[in-house]
């Protein structure tokens, strides 16, 4: 997590830093600070969000065309302004700012405070920096070469800008588990997390890879190298993202555009996908990899937060459609387990930012046991998407706000893609009813843009619930997922307390938690075990529960017993989901509004999590 960015060049760097934290904030936004080089290095730093920085930091001098800044999501030390970035050596004449962790920080601060190094922070990325300098002094190096020998010392994970008083055109940039882009302009450099503080500015960037360090100089071609001093020649890229992307474009939230833009990142996501003469699915991405996905033993789907959601739908989809078994693991607790994993399985792991830590380690165990690695990424070029055999891209576009909900509604688009490719050229579905399958997927826009249209009603909705206290979310088949990601969606923006559970394990456990001031969720769409959930409901309001249901156009039985009901356009069921999570979504953001919430931004979250 932690969002960094510099810059050196013939601009002012303070505010380029400023406006790239805050399209960084993403990544963690409980302090941030800079370091300006301007003769001396002036480091601010605040607890707090980026504004908070940017206020207190107006009567300073902040006049400087170099300079590095950070947003961070706390790790090692409460966040506070001391432990905040970036932070500096013992002479106070190198700055550092770290995005990942340093795993054996202790031992390396034991070694220097036997030296003679006090620290002020608690933080592991503080003693990084004492390190450089340790070893600039002895081995009497540039400050390039006193980063690559001190990085040859650490474990853990990092993506780092580091700078010294007395080089006033350069910074030092590595990376290894963390992101990091560097932009390439005239006679200037940019460096960032990822590519939205660059944008503006150029459109040549290169991705650093893990293990590779390189020097920003200005006046000079970029130097790269690996940490073992190998060479490396830059692989400048365009960029294909635009400003307008990653702008709220009159919205009050992201959160808000992102749920409004989705008839268009859903059809983003099949476009180029579906041939409309043979009724084809071409992922692309997968080609060379199909017969082994069809051949494979079983799949095993591993993601973390919204994305395993999305990934216990692809469980439903792949078994149903396609007959191949599959398993859906967190991926944290996948990559400790010692899974048994074998040449004919099949990972597929799924990712918006393509660069959760988890996920990735997950990945790099499945593939050390020698299974097939495949990937559904939002980001391109994401970790994630390199480490994977093959893969599949998503194509929502870039997703700021917090809580995922176009990278779902396009992972689960993907999914069913897949599922539907997958169980035409197995044979495990029948011709007419795959057909129907592809005339219906490609009206799902159309009808996510119907039920966008409800949002003034869910508004009203929202009112009656702001004050609850906890919600339970129940759902079946299809639905079960979709009831878990409802739960999530809406503690994690508007921190009410709540549980998404398989509508008939509710009597296992949750029931006894309902009475007359619990608001529950029922997805109680057509087809799905429909009578069922119907029974459910009932139970519900034989102990008094206040039940919301997610129904089919036209349904009349649920009508008649639930308290309110959200109706969905008909659709055939392996389809449901992507409309029955979007009510749930206006849902949350609602709640979380009039709760006064940081909808895009709440609080101990990051949208980007690579630490584990
Ligand atoms: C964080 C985010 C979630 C996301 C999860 C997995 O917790 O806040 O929205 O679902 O990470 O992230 P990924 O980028 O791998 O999908």
């Amino acid at each position: 997590m932690c969002g960094i960015v510099g810059y050196v060049g013939h601009r002012e760097a303070f505010p380029i830093i400023i406006k790239g934290l805050q399209r960084l904030e993403y990544r963690g936004y409980d302090s941030s600070g800079v370091a300006l080089l301007n003769g001396k290095i002036n480091v601010y730093k605040k607890q707090g969000k980026v504004a908070d920085l940017l206020a207190f930091s107006e009567d300073k001098d902040t006049v400087s065309s170099l300079g590095i800044g950070h947003t961070r999501w706390a790790t090692h030390g409460v966040p506070n302004d001391v432990n905040a970035h970036p932070h500096t050596s013992q002479s106070k004449t190198i700055a550092l700012i770290h995005n990942g962790i340093i795993e054996n920080y202790d031992s390396i601060k034991e070694e220097l405070s036997k030296r003679g190094h006090t620290f002020e922070s608690d933080t592991d990325t503080e003693v990084l920096t004492h390190l450089i300098e340790e070893v600039q002094k002895k081995e009497r190096v540039s400050l390039f070469e006193a980063v690559r020998l001190s990085l040859a010392e650490v474990i853990g994970a990092y993506a780092i800008a580091v700078i010294e008083e007395s080089n006033t055109n350069e910074i030092i940039v590595a990376k290894k588990g963390s992101p990091l882009v560097i932009g390439v302009g005239e006679n200037e450099f940019f460096l960032a997390s990822d590519a939205t503080p660059i944008i503006e500015y150029t459109k040549n960037v290169v991705y650093l890879e893990d293990g590779e360090i390189a020097r920003l100089k200005i006046g000079e071609e970029m130097e790269l190298k690996t940490i073992e001093n190998v060479e490396k020649t830059p692989y400048i890229q365009e960029l294909e993202l635009n400003l307008e992307a990653i702008e709220k474009g009159g919205y009050e939230h992201f959160m808000l555009k992102e749920i409004f833009e989705q008839p268009k990142s859903i059809a983003d996501s099949m476009r180029g996908r579906l041939d409309s003469k043979t009724a084809e699915v071409k992922l692309g991405g997968l080609a060379e990899y199909e017969q082994k996905i069809i051949n494979a033993d079983r799949i095993i789907i591993i993601a973390c937060g919204t994305s395993w959601h999305a990934g216990l739908i692809g469980e439903y989809l792949f078994e149903d459609l396609a007959r191949i078994p599959v398993e859906v693991e967190y991926a944290s607790e996948f990559r400790y387990r010692n899974p048994i994993i074998t040449e004919k399985d099949v990972v597929l792991a799924i990712s918006q930012s393509g660069e959760t830590a988890d996920t990735l380690a997950a990945m790099k165990l499945a593939k050390d046991k020698g299974a097939t690695v495949l990937g559904i990424c939002n980001v391109v070029g994401s970790s994630i998407a390199r480490l994977s055999d093959a893969g599949s891209y998503t194509h929502a576009g870039p997703e700021i706000g917090v809580a995922s909900t176009k990278a779902f509604t396009a992972q689960v688009t993907v999914l069913t893609l897949m599922a539907l490719m997958l169980g035409r050229k197995k044979g495990t579905i029948a011709e007419s009813y795959y057909r129907e399958l592809i005339s219906e997927i490609e009206t799902i826009p159309a009808k996510v843009e119907s039920m966008i249209g409800m949002n003034d009603y869910i508004k009203e909705l929202s009112a009656k619930f702001k004050d609850a206290l906890n919600f339970l979310y129940l759902g079946r088949g299809y639905n079960f997922p979709v009831a878990l990601e409802g739960a999530l969606k809406l503690k994690e923006i508007s921190y009410i307390h709540a549980e998404g559970y398989p509508a008939a394990e509710m009597k296992h456990g949750p029931i006894a938690l309902i009475d007359e001031n619990m608001p529950i969720v029922v997805i109680a769409t057509k087809k799905g075990h429909y009578e069922k959930v119907v029974s459910n409901i009932q139970e519900v309001k034989a102990r008094n529960g206040i039940v919301i249901a997610v129904v089919t156009k036209g349904d009349t039985a649920v009508k008649e017993i639930a308290d309110y009901v959200i109706e969905i356009p008909e659709v055939a069921e392996p389809l449901v989901p992507i409309l029955s999570n979007i009510p749930l979504q206006l849902l949350s953001y609602h709640i979380a509004v009039m709760r006064d919430c940081n909808v895009d931004q709440p609080r101990n979250l990051a949208k980007s999590v690579t630490v584990e």
